[in-house]
């Protein structure tokens, strides 16, 4: 399947992230059904459609008569079976319950068409094994992030039956409403970013409960140094500007007991880093002013920037 032939889509959940969604696909011209049980949150969706759309206007990405045309592409219902019955694609955005989630996709496979991608936003249940639906090869997992209409990453999750056709058509469906997709080789619990997030949040609640810091110090903390970093480097470059001899001393000094083999294998390499011209990167044909320059100038801007918008003062 194409991308291009999904003119109904059917987006089952309208809270945080089923009403955002349903606005992107409503952006890029598609029919969309906003379904939910409940007709307060499709009230309360549509008023934050409006919102987020008059939001986009303010900074140029949709023009004001634009608006009135996007909120008609959005039909909300609280009847999933007929709106299943219309969809060429759905995705599935309700509460993180296995139950609900497996009782929605019994609903769906019995309604729509056994040739329609089914797509759960799920933030790291194992779906593959919760639903049980007629053809399982055509189940996926897309993880938008919040607020779906601003955030450009959605990690696209298959699960054991799913074939790279399904894998391809979710990369092109995504980059087609201007996501920036992300592909997992297979599935893992929480994919890429709760990961990293889940291990960053257990660091700071045991700083807080220990009494080291406060929350508004951890936070200053944070968006003075890797605030200004990591939208450049990521969170494996970095480490190449830093030398992973340093890191590998740093590991060994901590006695972490639980440690990867990767930095140590590529010390004994003699991949340092920049300072060698490899590490996690390869920086080969390039001299290390030039890489620092590029680094630096990119590392200015995001300071300028976020001094400009006062980041450093909380929300
Ligand atoms: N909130 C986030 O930041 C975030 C980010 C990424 C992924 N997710 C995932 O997205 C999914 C939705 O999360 P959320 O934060 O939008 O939840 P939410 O609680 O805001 O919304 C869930 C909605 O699903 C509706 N619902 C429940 N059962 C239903 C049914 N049978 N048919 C139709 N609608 C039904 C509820 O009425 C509710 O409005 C979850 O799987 C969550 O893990 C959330």
């Amino acid at each position: 399947m194409n991308p291009s032939e999904i003119e109904h889509v059917l987006v089952v959940g309208a809270g945080t992230m089923g009403h955002s969604i349903a606005q992107v696909f409503a952006q890029h011209g598609m029919e969309v059904d906003l379904v939910d049980i409940n007709q307060t949150v499709l009230d309360h969706a549509l008023n934050l459609i409006k919102s987020n759309l008059a939001i986009l206007a303010e900074f140029g990405r949709v023009s004001g008569d634009e608006i009135s045309e996007i909120m008609d592409r959005i039909h909300p219902s609280t009847n999933l079976a007929t709106a299943a019955q219309n969809a060429d694609y759905i995705i599935e955005a309700v509460n993180e319950n296995p139950e609900i989630k497996k009782e929605v996709f019994l609903q769906l496979d019995e309604n729509c068409s056994e040739d329609i991608v089914l797509a759960s936003n799920t933030s790291g249940l194992d779906v593959f094994s919760i639903v049980e639906i007629k053809k399982p090869e055509r189940l996926i997992i897309h993880h938008w992030f919040c607020p779906p209409y601003i955030i450009p990453l959605v990690e696209i999750v298959p699960g054991p039956k799913t074939p790279p056709e399904l894998i391809s058509f979710s990369v092109k469906l995504m980059e087609s409403l201007g996501k920036k997709p992300i592909v997992l080789k297979k599935f893992t619990q929480l994919f890429i970013i709760n990961r990293i997030q889940g291990v960053l949040n257990l660091q700071v609640y045991e700083m807080i409960a220990k009494g080291w810091i406060t929350p508004e110090q951890i936070d200053l903390a944070v968006k003075t140094s890797l605030g200004i970093r990591l939208p450049i480097v990521g969170l494996v470059q970095t480490q190449d500007f830093t030398g992973l001899d340093l890191i590998l001393d740093v590991q060994k000094n901590m006695r972490m007991n639980r440690r990867y083999p990767q930095v140590e294998n590529l010390v004994k390499q003699g991949r340092l880093g920049i300072k060698t011209s490899k590490g996690f990167y390869n920086y080969e044909g390039r001299s290390e002013e030039e890489v620092l320059k590029k680094r630096d100038r990119q590392y200015l801007k995001m300071l300028n920037f976020l001094e400009k918008i006062n980041a450093f003062e909380p929300v």
